[in-house]
């Protein structure tokens, strides 16, 4: 093992792993599915794969490089790299605000994982009609103390292994559990496609109708890609912080976005045709999930095991995700207010918790409390994916291809001229204008049609 760098992973797989981990999440396997499903299937996936090829990695490897050339914390980078323009500090800090929003309405969903391992474990889930599995899922939901037990005990594992620190922690508990996740989700594609009657969820996800497609899901596949690929709030500022000197950032983000797609459309293989197979119904939206798949594992041989199965996938990916939130966290508060990383990490979890609760009642108490018509946990999600994401992303392609000189983007890239960078001059071009462009396309759009 290479110790040489002090602050950071380890090793170039070591990074590649925590923030494929870090990316790979509630987005891919939660999400995914039921916005593919409720924008037309194939049509949406082949838009989707579009961004992340043309907006999502040159913004991957824009906040990879602020990350790694400061070699500081996501407000510390800014101060690093644009000393004489404070300001910049204020891109910083939206990212932390970002963090702490994401955190407090995925911690909702992330505690519900716990529930269902726990309920399909005891056979809670099994022999159930798909209207009692609809109606155990409200009622958990709409109760209180539960969903609040769970959100905080989650929130609890997430500090435990972020106290751990970046090597023992992050990265050896990622190296752990991303090779499981991979495993478990090709269990469950084999068994969905050899379902009698799975070849109409292949051809759903696969066979694109252009017809399907508006102006909607075009904005959605954007939201979706970045969520999925955690961009747009700095957190591959901080996981690019830790990648060592002699790494080349190209291939590892190319290694990351491609990890997060595969275990996207490997979720989607996953899913589709057995809801295809059992004649449910595709856009059921958000409860995809947690009502759709355990009518699924209640008809299936084994269906108990596989239940089990995949609600501890689903944790794990989550859990390597609200690592990936909470470091960004501690890290500012380490570096910059000098605090010890356990007070950070305990201090930053009680404090997101205390956001989170709101985000669990908008469930049952709160759910007639709306902001601009949605619930808290709809108003943080939509905020987040569709706003102050690709904002974020923004200012960090404005700030690589305009503020940082092009020189030192190259020097980064190249590992101070060590490696060629071919590519540059389209990744250049891409992060100076395309992006930029883009960007504020979507940004004005969203503003003027919501
Ligand atoms: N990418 C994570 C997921 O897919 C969510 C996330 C977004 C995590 C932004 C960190 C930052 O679940």
């Amino acid at each position: 093992m290479d110790n040489k760098n002090e602050r950071g992973f380890s090793s170039n797989i070591g990074a590649i792993i925590a923030a494929a981990g870090g990316a790979v999440g509630l987005g891919n396997i939660w999400r995914f599915p039921y916005v593919v499903g409720q924008n037309g299937g194939a049509a949406f996936l082949l838009m989707y794969v579009l961004f992340i090829l043309l907006l999502g990695i040159p913004v991957m490897l824009s906040e990879i490089i602020i990350g790694r050339r400061s070699q500081r914390n996501l407000v510390g980078a800014f101060r690093t790299l644009a000393p004489k323009h404070k300001a910049w500090m204020g891109v910083g800090v939206l990212g932390l605000i970002v963090a702490f929003i994401i955190y407090s309405f995925y911690s909702v969903v992330a505690g519900w994982t716990l529930n269902y391992i726990v309920l399909s474990c005891n056979g809670q889930l099994m022999g159930k009609n798909p209207a009692e599995i609809t109606q155990m899922f409200s009622s958990f939901t709409q109760s209180s103390f539960w969903p609040l037990l769970y959100q905080i005990v989650f929130i609890g594992i997430t500090a435990t292994v972020v106290i751990l620190g970046v090597k023992k922690g992050i990265e050896k508990s990622t190296t752990i559990l991303m090779p499981l996740l991979l495993l478990l989700i090709i269990v469950m594609c084999i068994r969905s496609i050899s379902l009698p009657g799975a070849e109409k969820g292949i051809k759903f996800l696969f066979k694109a109708d252009f017809s399907k497609l508006n102006a909607d899901s075009f904005l959605t596949a954007l939201g979706q890609a970045f969520f999925s690929l955690s961009i747009g709030m700095g957190a591959l500022i901080t996981y690019g912080s830790y990648i060592r000197k002699e790494d080349n950032l190209f291939t590892t983000s190319l290694c990351i976005a491609g990890a997060d797609t595969l275990v996207a459309i490997l979720s989607g293989i996953a899913i589709f045709p057995a809801v295809f197979a059992f004649g449910l119904n595709p856009t059921s939206g958000p409860s995809l999930v947690y009502e759709v798949l355990p009518n699924v594992f209640n008809s299936m041989h084994c269906g108990q095991l596989f239940a089990i199965g995949f609600f501890i996938l689903l944790a794990i990916a989550a859990l390597t995700s609200t690592i990936s939130l909470l470091e960004v966290v501690v890290l500012w508060e380490i570096e910059e207010l000098k605090w010890s990383r356990r007070k950070a990490a305990i201090l930053s979890s009680l404090c997101i918790f205390l956001i989170g609760i709101g985000c669990t009642l908008s469930f049952g108490p709160l759910q007639g409390f709306k902001i601009f018509d949605l619930t808290i946990f709809e108003f943080f999600d939509q905020l987040t994916a569709v706003y102050l994401l690709p904002i974020g992303a923004l200012l960090f392609t404005i700030f690589i291809g305009w503020y940082l000189p092009k020189t030192d983007v190259y020097d980064e890239l190249s590992n101070g001229g060590k490696l060629k960078v071919r590519y540059f001059k389209y990744y250049y071009f891409i992060v100076r204008y395309i992006a930029p462009i883009a960007l504020l396309i979507v940004i004005i759009t969203n503003i003027i049609f919501d």
